[in-house]
């Protein structure tokens, strides 16, 4: 196994949509919560901004064929995602549900909040078969480097405070606590 991390592709689309659907922890059930699950927490960010994301690839060293195992999404500038995520994106999640709708826009909300500290957010996921060998630190190593270059000020995301893996991770790598919303805790980083 040898693993490395690139920028996002085009050719990534299909494969980083189902790692998102697979690593998710709401159990996907029917077609609508899986569309408001990609719409909510994948599609924005390879569509918007595919520059700020990055995949983990596994590649076979002796037939070289590459899978991607792993990526993290990030929106660089709260105020624009905001705005192109409300305009394009909420319409499509309230067709799944104006319950989910509410929750996107809440999304927002706290984004925006913490946005004159963190103006950037993200998203991480590596499938359950590679998981703990590093490679959530490699993807985050190669974001936060990315974005220093962009003198982004800080990074943000939301985690489940019963994610164990998830609180745990973003505590190993240096992330503070920095707020705590219903059932998700805010971590943070100034860059
Ligand atoms: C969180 C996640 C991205 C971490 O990626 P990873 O490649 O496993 O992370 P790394 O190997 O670089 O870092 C490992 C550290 O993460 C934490 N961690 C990872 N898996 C863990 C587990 N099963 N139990 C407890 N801690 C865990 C530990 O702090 C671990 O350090 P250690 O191995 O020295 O104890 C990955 O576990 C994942 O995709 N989880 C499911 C989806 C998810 O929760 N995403 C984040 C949602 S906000």
């Amino acid at each position: 196994m040898g693993i490395y991390v690139r920028p996002y592709e085009a050719k990534d689309y299909d494969r980083v949509r189902l790692i998102c659907i697979a690593t998710s922890d709401i159990r996907v059930r029917n077609e609508t919560k899986r569309a408001f699950l990609l719409k909510m927490y994948c599609d924005y960010y390879i569509e918007a901004e595919p520059k700020n994301c990055f995949v983990a690839v596994d590649k076979d060293e002796e037939s070289g064929d590459e899978k991607v195992v792993g990526y993290i999404l990030c929106a660089a500038d709260c105020e624009s995602y905001a705005k192109n995520f409300i305009k394009n994106y909420i319409p499509k999640i309230k067709e799944t549900g104006r319950l989910n709708s509410f929750s996107a826009r809440s999304q927002v909300f706290l984004y925006s909040r913490y946005a004159a500290f963190f103006p950037a957010h993200l998203h991480i996921d590596v499938l359950p078969d590679y998981q703990r060998l590093g490679i959530g630190s490699m993807l985050t190593d190669t974001l936060l480097e990315h974005l220093r270059g962009m003198k982004v000020k800080g990074v943000m995301l939301v985690v489940g405070k019963k994610n164990v893996k998830g609180c745990s991770f973003y505590r190993k790598y240096g992330f503070s606590e920095v707020g705590r919303v219903g059932p998700g805790i805010v971590f943070g980083m100034d860059l």
